[in-house]
């Protein structure tokens, strides 16, 4: 974890008015896990908003000393964000447990939802190289908000899409595609990405797979300090932005 000033270098409008994507530079580019967090400053505090907002990498590229985010606006911090052209940000890098795949694994299973899919991308981009094979499933609303496609498709073994309204890919919930494919695929691991509705029909699928899924909570200072994104588990609150954001799926209580 590392405090630094990010330059922002591209801010990519990808559904207007809603999703962009940023891609930040950073000379001081500390060591990055898959599903990592970063917690990034609305500006120098000059807009009222002091607490900094949590937002997942999307792509990491140590050489390049680059690294990208993908988000939604919801409130004032995103607004803040999306309006950017360039300049500085303080932020804290990189947060989080993240995603680790144990050696031996051959074929991962990827459920993401939403803003949730993007993050999933930064696993593949770190474990492709060690041969394992990526069978990606991604749910969103609608055709508009299905964001990220293209580069998914091109790293994914097998890429499949469901919306809620049938606009693109099949008309399901993405946990009810991924059911009816597990059988054939058999996963040796399942990580997931996404709201917690989404995590409860997962878990309610009852797979004999190990499954982890990476929790969003309103957080506070990022760091562990707070206990403001306490989630209840199996073994009482854990605190997402420290001991998670990635937890097994049968210890946390959804
Ligand atoms: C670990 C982590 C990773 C995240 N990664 C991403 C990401 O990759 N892309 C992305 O678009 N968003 C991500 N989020 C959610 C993002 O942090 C919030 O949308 C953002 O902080 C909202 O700030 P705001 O000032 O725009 O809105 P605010 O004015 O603070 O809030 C507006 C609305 O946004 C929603 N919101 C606020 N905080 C959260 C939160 N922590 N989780 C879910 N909804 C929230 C609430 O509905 C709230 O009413 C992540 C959150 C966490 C905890
Ligand atoms: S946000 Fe402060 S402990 Fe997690």
């Amino acid at each position: 974890m590392k405090e630094v000033y990010v330059n922002v270098r591209e801010n990519i409008e990808l559904v207007k008015g809603s999703i962009h994507k940023m891609v930040f530079v950073c000379p001081d580019l500390p060591e990055f896990l898959p599903g990592q967090f970063i917690n990034l400053a609305v500006g120098n505090y000059e807009y009222g908003a002091l607490l900094r907002r949590p937002i997942s990498v999307f792509k990491h590229d140590a050489a390049a000393k680059t690294f990208e985010i993908v988000f939604e606006v919801k409130g004032k911090g995103t607004k803040f964000f999306s309006r950017l052209k360039g300049g500085f940000l303080p932020a804290t890098l990189f947060l989080g447990n993240g995603f680790t795949i144990p050696a031996g694994t051959k074929k991962v299973a990827l459920i993401g939802g939403g803003m949730g899919c993007p993050p999933l991308y930064s696993v593949i981009e770190k474990y492709k190289k060690e041969g394992i094979k990526f069978y990606t499933y991604l749910g969103f609303s609608s055709r508009e908000k299905a964001v990220c496609l293209e580069d998914f498709a091109a790293v994914s073994d097998k890429l499949t899409i469901a919306t809620d309204d049938g606009s693109i890919g099949e008309k399901d919930f993405i946990t009810n595609v991924f059911m009816k494919d597990v059988a054939k695929i058999k996963p040796d691991l399942i990580l997931s990405c996404g709201p917690v509705p989404m995590f409860r029909s997962l878990k309610a699928l009852n797979l004999d797979i190990p499954t982890y899924i990476s929790m969003e909570a309103r957080m506070g200072c990022g760091i562990g300090a707070c206990y403001v994104c306490a989630c209840a588990t199996i073994s009482g609150n854990r605190r997402v932005c420290r001991d998670g954001t990635v937890f097994d799926i049968k210890e946390v209580l959804l």
